[in-house]
């Protein structure tokens, strides 16, 4: 029997076409999205070297990403379909250069990470792209990171503008934090995955 996501892998060649954004399917968002304790596929714990994406996450969008290698791509493709995901994230100091990182910077954070194409900037590549809710100090690209991918908030969508496209990361990022405040999430930033500093 062929799913949604056997078609989503299956397409993996090329960008398939993503709903776009209206004000009705802004307005209908919850503010929690996942049951109370996670469930399988979750919780999805994946790590290795950060990459840079097109650079236009930060600047454009108040909001930069961290793309993950292309074999956490593989393997997130073969489990989730595309769209925007809750978990945490950990970034560590480069092995040959403890001080790359501040202690601080080395926590634990709540993450989004959109997964798939990009519809808005029509990327002909997929990718998944991860923004740690956190001011990090220092650049962490090329750092190694730790993933747990642990909730599912919205499909992927295309925009007719910008400005709509940053209000709903903005409310990613609400759901996403409001989503890990449960028991049974947070529980998960403490997961022997993640390293203790
Ligand atoms: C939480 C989150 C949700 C996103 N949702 C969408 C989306 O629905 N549609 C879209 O085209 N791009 C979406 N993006 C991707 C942004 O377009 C992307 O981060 C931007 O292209 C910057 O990429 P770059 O750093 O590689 O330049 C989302 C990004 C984040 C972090």
């Amino acid at each position: 029997m062929s799913t949604d996501i056997d078609t989503q892998v299956a397409s993996n060649a090329s960008r398939p076409e993503a709903p776009v954004r209206t004000e009705s399917s802004q307005a209908v968002r919850p503010e929690i999205t996942g049951p109370d304790t996670p469930e399988a596929p979750y919780p999805i714990f994946l790590e290795g070297a950060t990459q840079v994406g097109f650079g236009r996450g930060g600047k454009e969008l108040g909001c930069p990403t961290a793309n993950l290698p292309e074999e956490s791509l593989a393997s997130l493709s073969s489990v989730l379909p595309t769209g925007v995901y809750y978990g945490y994230a950990q970034v560590l100091s480069k092995p040959d250069d403890e001080s790359s990182l501040s202690t601080e910077d080395r926590a634990v954070f709540p993450m989004v990470m959109s997964l798939g194409w990009n519809p808005y900037y029509k990327n002909e590549k997929k990718s998944a792209e991860v923004h740690v809710l956190h001011e990090f100090k220092a650049d962490f690209y090329d750092h190694h990171m730790k993933v747990a991918v642990l909730g599912y908030i919205r499909p992927e969508l295309d925009y007719t503008t910008r400005e709509a496209l940053i209000e709903d990361i903005e409310t990613d990022k609400r759901v996403g934090i409001r989503s890990l405040d449960r028991p049974a999430y947070q529980e998960l930033a403490h997961n022997p995955f993640f390293t203790l500093s």
